[in-house]
């Protein structure tokens, strides 16, 4: 592996994951692109000159070339207009496909064999985007928001529960929207299900906040999350970097697996050097499976709205 990672979007996203890539040392080199070169010379500048008090190696570069990105083992993909207060992710649709094609169809031209992380919304047709226009096999993209809806699933039962964020285990799957799906039967703090441990109208609660997660965050900051969902990228890349087999929630393509075919949707995947190594089925019950299955035809339904056939 040559440690090169190339970033796609100097925004608040992919400057925060830039700088986290680095702190984790995660790699050797960082190229950060952006639309407006500037923004990304800015970013970039900026996150070397803390180099001599954090003590890590600058190892991030702008890249005003493409030519720049050749080779690179990872790239992440977080380009695209971010949602503002009152916008439905889906809002963004065309705008970002239109973005995310061009980023993946440059890049899978210097990178043949990267590993893609996908991150604009709606990130499950996103996905779709970026492995049509790199003509990637399944296994080198995955989306990045079973890992972030999780986290705020976590986050929010640990402070219900007041118990530290390392006990806790969630699980969401599905859309990374509105119709997501978190499993509180595969969540457990200390290994009990949190079904034990919360009735079910706290849960409900729990779980719709999960649901409304980003847009509480627009709703105070005015602009989407970028420190969680950054971290949340940042595990991946570990996965793969350090070949950790890990399984994860991620929004993978699904050709079959859960009776979903032709659509990414946020499932267990197995993340390790070669990408989604596996995607992982675990027993739903019906509802569960259900409401699976709505998700995947809410992003199916999108799909068609770009013309995508599954
Ligand atoms: C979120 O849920 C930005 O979609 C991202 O915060």
């Amino acid at each position: 592996m040559n440690g090169k990672i190339t970033v796609f979007g100097a925004g608040n996203v992919g400057g925060a994951v830039t700088r986290r890539l680095i702190e984790r040392k995660l790699c050797k080199t960082v190229v950060l692109v952006d639309r407006s070169p500037e923004k990304a010379q800015g970013v970039a500048l900026d996150i070397l000159e803390a180099s001599p008090v954090d003590l890590l190696e600058p190892v991030c570069v702008s890249g005003e070339d493409i030519e720049q990105t050749r080779d690179s083992e990872i790239v992440i993909i977080t380009a695209g207009a971010t949602r503002k207060e009152g916008m439905s992710r889906d809002e963004l649709l065309k705008i970002n496909a239109a973005i995310v094609a061009e980023c993946v169809s440059k890049s899978s031209k210097y990178s043949p064999y990267a590993f893609y992380i996908v991150v604009s919304n709606p990130l499950n047709v996103m996905c779709h985007v970026a492995m049509r226009a790199g003509q990637l096999p399944r296994t080198r993209v995955a989306g990045m928001a079973g890992i972030l809806d999780s986290c705020r699933f976590q986050y929010f039962i640990s402070k219900e529960l007041g118990v530290s964020v390392e006990n806790v285990q969630a699980m969401v799957l599905g859309e990374h929207g509105e119709d997501m799906v978190p499993v509180p039967r595969y969540s457990t703090v200390a290994g009990i299900p949190v079904t034990e441990l919360l009735d079910e109208q706290k849960l409900a609660g729990l779980i719709g906040r999960t649901r409304d997660g980003g847009a509480e965050i627009i709703r105070l900051m005015h602009t989407s999350a970028y420190y969680a969902p950054a971290s949340a990228v940042v595990q991946m890349v570990a996965a793969v970097v350090m070949n950790k087999k890990k399984i994860l929630p991620c929004a993978s393509y699904l050709s079959g697996e859960y009776g979903i075919c032709g659509a990414f949707v946020g499932v267990p995947v197995k993340l390790g050097a070669n990408g989604v190594e596996e995607v992982v089925e675990i027993s739903l019950t019906d509802g569960e499976r259900q409401a699976l299955h709505a998700s995947a035809d809410k992003i199916k339904a999108q799909l068609a709205l770009l013309g995508e056939t599954c």
